[in-house]
């Protein structure tokens, strides 16, 4: 039997109907700027948003990277959650290829940054110091909604400090459909956003970052020096128009099934369940049940990531009878 993949939610292969968008998209080549379908894509995603411009990008972490460069220069510095992707995940580059000096802050357990925290790691026009130029926030943080009271708050005091905004939203159309507003409403508040199409949404790559005019041509010089403007790349913009039209509203049947999953696994002893708001699951174990524990579903079928807590995620390639047999091969083998 196939096993139960809850890796990550990018782990799902492109379904008959995306094969079909995909097979049937008109094609040029995008370094010239004649890719039909990347082309109305960018044009659909920005408009989505609401912002004035997208660039496709074949991942979310050039998307990200691109971003920070185009609000950044040489020796400025972002704000950024110590547990936020673009710092800690993204193997530095920010630092390493964009000479961006990155400001951890604490994230507290929403995911959220203390607005004390932002005002206070704003540095003074000073020579001893780096230039605060950007604060970055993600969202879904960890399958977390952050509450857009906060991210009111926190866009409203960057730019009343002159900084500007940017949002990691690879998983923005989760956090969007969980709290039930249109993505543009939590989008609104950053000068750019990052969104990925090959999480939740499905496509096998590809991401968008979206912001102004300006900031778009700017990111798109960066694309070039890193590598990622791509050809016919509409075969895969055609997926993520695709995905567009028809995996957005069935997000709320990934979140549907992280809740089913958490409830399947309460009452285990030395066992702890996050309670999800979209499609993470977090399974905290006791210490003498933690080791092996991978390897041993694994073996049973059901994979997973985690060391002492493990990470659970729910998508379009796991059924509700796939949900079921997880919960019972877990509660067997915790
Ligand atoms: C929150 C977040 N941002 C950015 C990325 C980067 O996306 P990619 O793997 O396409 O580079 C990921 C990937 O898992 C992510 O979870």
């Amino acid at each position: 039997m196939k096993p139960i993949d809850l890796r990550s939610d990018t782990v799902t292969r492109p379904t008959a109907g995306m094969w079909d968008a995909m097979r049937a998209a008109e094609l040029g080549d995008d370094v010239f700027g004649d890719d039909p379908t990347v082309n109305a894509l960018q044009q659909r995603i920005a408009a989505e948003l609401g912002f004035e411009a997208a660039l496709f990008m074949p991942t979310g972490t050039q998307s990200n990277l691109c971003g920070l460069m185009s609000h950044c220069q040489r020796g400025d510095e972002y704000l950024v959650g110590q547990m936020a992707h673009t710092y800690r995940w993204e193997g530095g580059g920010a630092a390493v290829l964009g000479s961006i000096q990155p400001q951890p802050l604490p994230n507290q357990p929403d995911g959220s940054i203390a607005l004390a925290d932002i005002e206070g790691a704003i540095k003074p026009d000073d020579a001893h110091f780096a230039r605060t130029r950007l604060l970055a926030l993600e969202n879904t943080w960890g399958g977390q909604v952050l509450p857009l009271a906060y991210i009111e708050a926190a866009t409203a005091l960057a730019h009343s400090r002159g900084l500007a905004t940017h949002l990691d939203g690879a998983r923005l159309f989760n956090a969007a459909v969980a709290s039930g507003r249109p993505a543009r409403e939590i989008a609104r508040h950053f000068d750019s956003v990052s969104v990925c199409f090959s999480k939740g949404l499905g496509t096998p790559a590809g991401s968008a970052l979206c912001g102004s005019q300006e900031l778009i041509k700017q990111a798109h010089r960066w694309r070039k020096m890193a590598g990622g403007a791509m050809r016919q790349s509409g075969v895969l913009a055609a997926a993520a128009l695709y995905a567009l039209d028809h995996h957005v509203a069935r997000l709320a049947q990934d979140h549907a099934h992280a809740q089913a999953l958490a409830e399947g696994l309460q009452g285990l002893p030395g066992v702890r369940v996050s309670a999800p708001q979209t499609n993470i699951v977090f399974v905290e174990l006791a210490p003498e049940r933690a080791p092996g524990a991978v390897e041993r579903l694994e073996a049973r079928g059901v994979l997973a990531t985690g060391l002492y807590r493990l990470r659970l995620v729910t998508h379009l390639d796991v059924s509700a009878d796939g949900i079921q047999r997880a919960i019972d091969i877990l509660r067997e083998s915790l």
